[in-house]
């Protein structure tokens, strides 16, 4: 059965519910091996060997929201919290740019009321003033207001997650918010012109191999252009301290299944979070479907407070060592280091 479904992947046919979750049910090592090369294989014919590189800023862990699994939730009363500020931020973002070459930044914070759009956009529009960069914002719902501000300002995509496809669940981990608005976020910042990268979390208590099946095509539907999927990692500080994590097979397998489910030439990033579950995540990720990678440029004073999840991996790095380790790996693999900014000037990826 699992080679008749492969056949019907590498012939472009469309697989079913149940053979979708046939795949991402795979246990056997032997059957998964050939998951991992069919979505290899894909990645490879429509992505060819660049792997996008970003480098990711966490300018404020403050956020006033109740994300039932998030470290830097509100629910989190030890947390040290801190705020970079305009300059720092500024210095910090030129200094990937012209010391390590970055040309694709994320700009992350929870959501924080002493960042509100307009302050954002300044600082978007001096850094824009001052290096060729491509801008992602990443600080949760700015509004429809906000989206358009920032996008004026320079911002071209655009990091937000909608954690999970279900709106029940959702309602659940987010009491008082709903999926219908984030969704509806995401499809306006589409439609001012930002590029989307989105995704769930895997593995979240009470989701089901249907919903992060979901998940994935609510991803495609979104358009995103990147999709990041990560593995839920309790937080002893949450509501979901002491629910479990899923297992690393889970998140490969369903690495894989986004390859195959999403569109042709959709990013697939591998994320710190399945790092820090599995340490050969990156290789076994960019093995199995995945071609992108995003390395945390923030000063390792502040990063090791950006607690979203305990033992972050990377958490003590130097930026050093850690493009030094990403380019052994990509090297290894045959991988060229590439960005959206230099695919977008480009017209087309690197090979
Ligand atoms: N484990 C894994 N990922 C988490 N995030 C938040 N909390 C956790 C956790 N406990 C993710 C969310 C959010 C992103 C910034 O971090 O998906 O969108």
């Amino acid at each position: 059965d699992l080679l008749r479904i492969l056949d019907k992947v590498l012939e472009e046919k469309t697989l079913s519910q149940k053979e979708a979750l046939f795949l991402l049910n795979l246990e056997d090592e032997k059957e998964r091996e050939l998951l991992y090369k069919t979505a290899n294989f894909l990645r490879r014919k429509y992505l060819g060997n660049s792997c996008c590189v970003h480098g990711i800023i966490e300018f404020s862990n403050f956020c006033s929201r109740n994300c039932s699994y998030c470290g830097i939730s509100i629910h989190n009363r030890k947390l040290k919290r801190y705020r970079m500020s305009d300059e720092e931020i500024i210095q910090t973002a030129i200094q990937a740019i012209d010391q390590y070459g970055f040309q694709a930044l994320v700009l992350q914070s929870g959501e924080d009321p002493c960042f509100p759009a307009k302050r954002l956009a300044e600082l978007i529009k001096e850094l824009k003033r001052q290096r060729p960069v491509l801008i992602f914002v990443s600080c949760g719902e700015v509004g429809e207001r906000g989206l358009e501000i920032l996008y004026q300002a320079g911002a071209r995509g655009i990091l937000m997650r909608f954690e999970t496809s279900n709106p029940v669940l959702y309602e659940k981990l987010h009491p008082g918010y709903s999926l219908e608005e984030r969704i509806q976020h995401l499809k306006i910042a589409y439609q001012i012109g930002y590029l989307i990268i989105t995704g769930a979390l895997i593995g979240l208590p009470g989701q089901s191999d249907e919903d992060l099946l979901n998940d994935i095509f609510l991803t495609s539907e979104l358009r995103a252009e990147m999709c990041s999927f990560g593995p839920f990692l309790p937080h002893p500080e949450t509501p979901l301290g002491h629910s479990r994590p899923p297992n690393k097979t889970r998140v490969l397998n369903a690495l894989a299944l986004i390859r195959i489910l999403a569109p042709k030439h959709s990013k697939i990033l591998v994320t710190t979070a399945f790092e820090t579950l599995d340490p050969l995540a990156r290789e076994n990720g960019l093995m199995a479907g995945a071609n992108s990678l995003m390395l945390n440029v923030t000063p390792a004073h502040f990063r090791k407070q950006y607690v979203i999840y305990p033992h972050r991996a990377h958490e003590k790095e130097s930026l050093e060592d850690q493009i030094k380790q990403t380019l052994q790996l990509l090297y290894k693999l045959g991988r060229a280091p590439t960005d959206l900014g230099t695919e977008i000037t480009n017209g087309e990826n690197k090979a």
